[in-house]
């Protein structure tokens, strides 16, 4: 492996379905970085999704199933890419373990994810101490791998930060180990969601990757359009609505003259979202297929999950060892270093 190949690593956590907004937002990129020949780990993180689902934790299970589906239909291929499990490897639990012991709770405590995520899911206990060690299982998700590069959103820079700041503190501690990764950020537009919020699941706005052609065409029929055009002459003020910023998104061709003859009232909606439909079909269909053909193979989905989480524990292991030996801390010196 050549000094400069870039080493990626990206997870999500499996807490359902997913949209249109990650296929723009974060599999493209994923995507994008796989055929760069980049070596790339993509992890679910079914550990991360127990700091909040830990009161009904059955449901991870299934949702796992359903992410590594949805990665698969849009193309993430096992043989490029090595795609796992986070608990299946268990060196994430170890490395979060050694991580917590020289990270300063302040850290911690100070990451504005910590308190919005609270706010936003008040309905669970998350006054947790596996709640506040978040930003930590993911560092060591992170530094595991050495990955260089970590495509996140936005909503993830506080713990890239985070990551960061505990690499170095590492590498002061005890030796350069751990290298320091760079956060990746997409510069894809935001998909606004059926609402013209932002899409979200848990706005319940979305075009789900799985959704069949009739949901689509269902979804698009209540999709927020200008208010004030009552009628198919009315003129429109098309900038406010969803179903053109889709057309810029996915058929960006015709996108002006739909946003002409909105505007001269020479377009009713009805019509244009019809014409909508066929579009968003084209990018989902392919997806909807592959979906398909994997869904129907189980034990194929199993050994796409041994063989990723091989792989992983290779690379998370070698990790490991390095920053034990750096550490000078041996298991009690039964452990031969390298
Ligand atoms: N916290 C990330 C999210 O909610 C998921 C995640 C866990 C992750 N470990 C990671 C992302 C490591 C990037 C790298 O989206
Ligand atoms: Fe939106 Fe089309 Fe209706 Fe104009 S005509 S408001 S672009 S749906």
């Amino acid at each position: 492996m050549s000094a400069d190949r870039k080493v990626i690593l990206s997870g999500m956590r499996p807490t359902g379905r997913l949209h249109l907004g990650h296929l723009e937002g974060a599999l493209k990129n994923y995507l994008k970085m796989q055929e760069s020949g980049a070596l790339c780990f993509f992890m679910v993180a079914d550990i991360h999704a127990l700091s909040t689902e830990y009161k009904a934790p059955s449901a991870i299970a299934e949702n796992t199933r359903e992410l590594l589906l949805d990665w698969l239909s849009v193309g993430l291929d096992p043989e490029k890419s090595t795609l796992f499990v986070q608990s299946e490897v268990a060196e994430h639990s170890e490395l979060y373990v050694i991580l917590g012991m020289l990270t300063p709770l302040a850290w911690a405590e100070r990451c504005p994810t910590y308190k919005e995520q609270q706010q936003e899911l008040a309905d669970r206990d998350l006054s947790t101490y596996g709640f506040l060690g978040y930003p930590i299982l993911q560092a060591a998700d992170i530094l595991l791998y050495r990955a260089t590069h970590v495509p996140v959103g936005q909503d993830q820079l506080p713990h890239l930060e985070i990551t960061r700041e505990i690499a170095r503190r590492f590498n002061f501690l005890y030796g350069e180990t751990l290298p320091e990764p760079q956060a990746m950020l997409t510069m894809s537009p935001k998909v606004p969601g059926l609402d013209g919020r932002k899409m979200s699941k848990s706005y319940g706005n979305a075009i789900e990757l799985s959704d069949t052609a009739a949901d689509v065409e269902r979804k698009i029929k209540r999709m927020f359009t200008d208010p004030q055009k009552t009628h198919a002459n009315t003129p429109g003020k098309p900038e406010q609505c969803v179903v053109l910023a889709l057309f810029k998104m996915y058929a960006p061709a015709e996108a002006p003259d739909v946003e002409r003859e909105c505007r001269a009232g020479q377009r009713g909606c009805v019509v244009c979202k019809r014409s909508l439909t066929p579009i968003l079909d084209q990018v989902l269909a392919p997806i909807r297929e592959r979906r398909e053909q994997f869904a129907r193979d189980p034990d194929r989905l199993h050994l796409i999950l041994d063989k990723g989480a091989r792989r992983a524990r290779a690379r998370a292991g070698e990790t490991l060892a390095r920053a034990r030996a750096a550490m000078g801390w041996t298991r009690g010196n039964r452990e031969r270093t390298a």
